[in-house]
C-alpha cells in the first residue's frame, strides 16, 4: 500500500488566546519527507501536535489518506491512530526500561512478541541504543531520552511519521544516525514524513519539500 497523503483543510489552532496556525489549504505527498522550517515560536509545535490529532483544532480538518484524521476536539479514530508515530520535541517516556519502551508501540499494534523485539532491537542499533536496552527510562541522559523517542516512533514503521526537532540535543555521530534513518525512509518511499527544525541545514542532501511557517501561514519553499 503506498503511503497516504496527509492533506489540512481550513485549518486553525489556537493556543491560549492566540490563533497560532491559520493554513487555508496544504498537501503533504504521500511517501515524501515534508519539512517545517520557522524562528521559535513560529508554531512548528503546535503544526505537528495538531496533525498527530494531539490538540484540539479550532476550525478545519486533517485528512490522511483521504479519510478525516482530525477534526474540531473529536479525536482521531485509534485504527487510524496507529497508521501514525510520533516523536516531539520534549520526548515523553514510560517508566521502564529502554526496551519496554521501544516495544510498547509494537505491542499496542498487536505485533507478536518475538517480533517485538526484534524490531525493537533493529531501532535501538538504528540510534545506537543496543547498550541501553535494559537501562531504566528514568536514568537517560537528555540526548539519550530523544533517541529512545525517536527509535520508538521508527520501530513501528508507521504509514505517516511526525517529527518534531528530531536532532536536540543530539550529538554529531547520533544527528548522523538519524539523518541516515531518515535517507532510508526517504529512499523507500513507504512512509509519509512530516518533520519540524528550526534549521533544515543538516538535512544535508536528502529529498525533501521545506515549508516556512510564518505567523501561522505556510509558505511552499525550495
Ligand atoms: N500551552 C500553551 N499555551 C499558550 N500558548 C502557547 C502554548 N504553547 C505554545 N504557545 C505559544 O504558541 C506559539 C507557537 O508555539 P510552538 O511551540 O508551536 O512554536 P515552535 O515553532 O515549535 O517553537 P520552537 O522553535 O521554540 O520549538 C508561541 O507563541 C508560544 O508561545
Ligand atoms: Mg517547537
Amino acid at each position: 500500500m503506498s503511503a497516504p497523503d496527509l492533506i489540512l483543510r481550513s485549518l486553525r489552532v489556537r493556543r491560549g488566546e492566540h490563533t497560532v496556525i491559520d493554513i487555508e489549504k496544504a498537501c503533504f505527498e504521500g511517501g515524501n519527507i515534508s519539512v517545517i522550517v520557522g524562528d521559535n515560536g513560529a508554531g512548528k509545535t503546535t503544526l505537528l501536535l495538531a496533525c498527530a490529532g494531539l490538540l484540539d483544532l479550532a476550525a478545519g480538518e486533517v485528512l490522511l489518506g483521504g479519510e478525516v484524521f482530525h477534526r474540531g476536539r473529536a479525536p482521531a479514530p485509534r485504527i487510524l491512530r496507529r497508521r501514525t508515530a510520533s516523536a516531539f520535541q520534549e520526548p515523553f517516556l514510560f517508566a521502564g526500561s529502554v526496551r519496554e519502551n521501544l516495544e510498547f508501540g509494537l505491542r499496542c499494534r498487536g505485533v507478536a512478541r518475538r517480533l517485538c523485539a526484534e524490531r525493537a532491537e533493529r531501532a535501538a542499533d538504528l540510534l545506537d541504543l543496543g547498550r541501553l536496552l535494559s537501562r531504566s527510562s528514568r536514568e537517560l541522559s537528555g540526548g539519550e531520552r530523544k533517541r529512545v523517542d525517536l527509535a520508538r516512533a521508527l520501530a513501528v514503521e508507521p504509514e505517516v511519521l511526525f517529527l518534531d526537532e528530531p536532532t536536540l540535543a543530539l550529538d554529531l555521530d547520533s544527528q548522523k544516525r538519524a539523518l541516515d534513518a531518515l535517507t532510508t525512509l526517504a529512499e523507500k518511499k513507504s512512509t509519509t514524513v512530516l518533520l519540524a527544525t528550526h534549521d533544515a541545514a543538516w538535512l544535508g542532501g536528502i529529498r525533501h519539500h521545506l515549508y516556512k511557517l510564518e505567523k501561522g501561514f505556510l509558505v511552499k519553499g525550495s
